[in-house]
């Protein structure tokens, strides 16, 4: 396998995307997710939860990493934070101590977008007006229109195997 088996380029999706240029083996931690880790109240202070009717849509480059804790990419993040979400994804964000790795789900090819199920739930209803701030372009079968995940939907097959398999012991 390349040393680095990604390239960062523009994604019909979204803006930028990460793409694979080499094959990565279900398994394999192909990018931690590097920034600032701080803590969740610390999150939501740097960017709060827009209103509703607002008119951009949220765009942060937060990742959750344990009950407590986020890692803020816009300080100190690296080509992670431009992976997309897919809600048929291949990788998943996987927390071994105070570090978050990017793990693939399956058997990577060449071409493919990097993208992981954002699965992000808010603390209100996921009203349509909600779900249509948070559109989806991932064109999977599967797709659910929107990055917000229903609430009480198990997360995808393949994220749970993954933790099961390469999460931490
Ligand atoms: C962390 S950024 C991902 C990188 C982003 N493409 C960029 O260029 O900065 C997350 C944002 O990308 C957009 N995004 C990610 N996946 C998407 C998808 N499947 N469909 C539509 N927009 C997506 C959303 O606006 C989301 O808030
Ligand atoms: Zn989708």
């Amino acid at each position: 396998m390349a040393c680095r088996p990604w390239v960062v380029r523009r994604s019909a999706r979204h803006g930028r995307g990460v793409f694979a240029v080499a094959r990565i083996p279900a398994g394999t931690r192909i990018i931690e997710y590097t920034g600032e880790l701080i803590s969740e109240a610390e999150g939501e202070r740097r960017y709060p939860t827009l209103p509703d009717g607002a008119e951009e849509p949220e765009h942060t480059y937060l990742l959750t990493l344990d009950d407590d804790r986020v890692i803020d990419a816009n300080v100190g993040g690296n080509a992670a934070r431009f992976i997309n979400h897919s809600c048929a994804p291949n990788c998943e964000p996987i927390a071994y101590g105070d570090r978050m790795w990017i793990v693939a789900v399956r058997d990577i090819r060449p071409g493919e977008e990097l993208a992981y199920d954002y699965a992000i739930e808010l603390d209100e209803p996921h009203t349509p007006a909600r779900k249509r701030r948070f559109p989806c372009l991932c064109e999977a079968k599967t797709c659910r229109g929107s990055i917000l995940k229903p609430k009480r939907q198990p997360l995808h097959p393949l994220v749970r195997r993954a933790h099961a398999r390469w999460g931490p012991r």
